[in-house]
């Protein structure tokens, strides 16, 4: 637990990564399962991510997929790239299937979550931001990885894109959505991830039942 804190604490974003060092493979593997520990919507995983490895990087390609990764220096010097893309439609026809599952494991079941049954039979309201639905739940496994590359010594940064450039150079078809802010960026971090403003405190992030109501921080906060 005290492992988790001190990574959490110490976590930096990292815009200096060393070009010449390779990721072990048993590291990458680390860092790609990680998001598949998340929890996911309907035990649904609808998701799929590109993985762009430096050393295999096609310099006739290249600079369409730098241009969309903002030309970025460090993007450059990462040793990998993942770029997280959403299936909205996939999701809709599965994620049923996928939670009778759940019912079958009596994991779920209608006395005790007959509403959720409901809403998932009827299915997402007209106007419902799904796609913004399976991004969040999506950077969950951004974040994920993210945390997994740096518990191995690694530095990560998630990175925005210009994401229909992107789908363009990576050859991704209409059915899945590059997210905007779902690009990970990982290698060994060339410099320490210095200069960083502080972090918020919690009063300034969190509110106590209702909007505005200031939150006391809980004991602990600082110590
Ligand atoms: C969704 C998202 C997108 C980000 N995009 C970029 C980016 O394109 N370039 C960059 O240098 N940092 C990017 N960052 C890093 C943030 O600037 C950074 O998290 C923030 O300044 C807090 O610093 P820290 O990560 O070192 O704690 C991004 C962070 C997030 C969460």
């Amino acid at each position: 637990m005290a492992e988790l804190r001190d990574l959490l604490e110490n976590r930096r974003s990292t815009r200096r990564f060393d070009a010449e060092r390779d990721i072990p493979s048993g590291v990458l593997d680390a860092v790609l399962r990680a998001p598949l520990a998340m929890p996911h919507a309907g035990n649904t995983y609808d998701w799929r991510a590109i993985v762009l490895l430096r050393r295999d990087r096609d310099p006739e390609r290249w600079p369409a997929i730098f241009d969309a990764l903002l030309s970025q220096h460090y993007v450059e010097e990462a040793a990998a790239l993942v770029v997280w893309t959403v299936q909205p439609a996939w999701w809709e026809a599965n994620y049923r299937r996928n939670v009778d599952e759940l019912v079958e494991r009596g994991l779920i079941d209608a006395a005790r979550h007959g509403a959720l049954l409901e809403l998932i039979a009827a299915g997402p309201e007209r106007g419902f931001p799904l796609v913004g639905a399976l991004a969040g739940e999506a950077m969950m496994g951004v974040a994920a990885a993210m945390l997994a590359a740096i518990d191995a010594g690694l530095g990560a940064t998630i990175t925005a894109c210009r994401p229909a450039r992107l789908a363009a150079a990576l050859g991704v078809p209409d059915q899945a959505v590059v997210l905007p802010f779902g690009v990970l960026a990982i290698g060994h971090p060339a410099a320490p991830a210095g200069g960083a403003p502080a972090k918020p405190a919690l009063a300034d992030v969190y509110y106590a039942g209702r909007w505005g109501r200031r939150l006391d921080p809980p004991r602990g906060e600082g110590s």
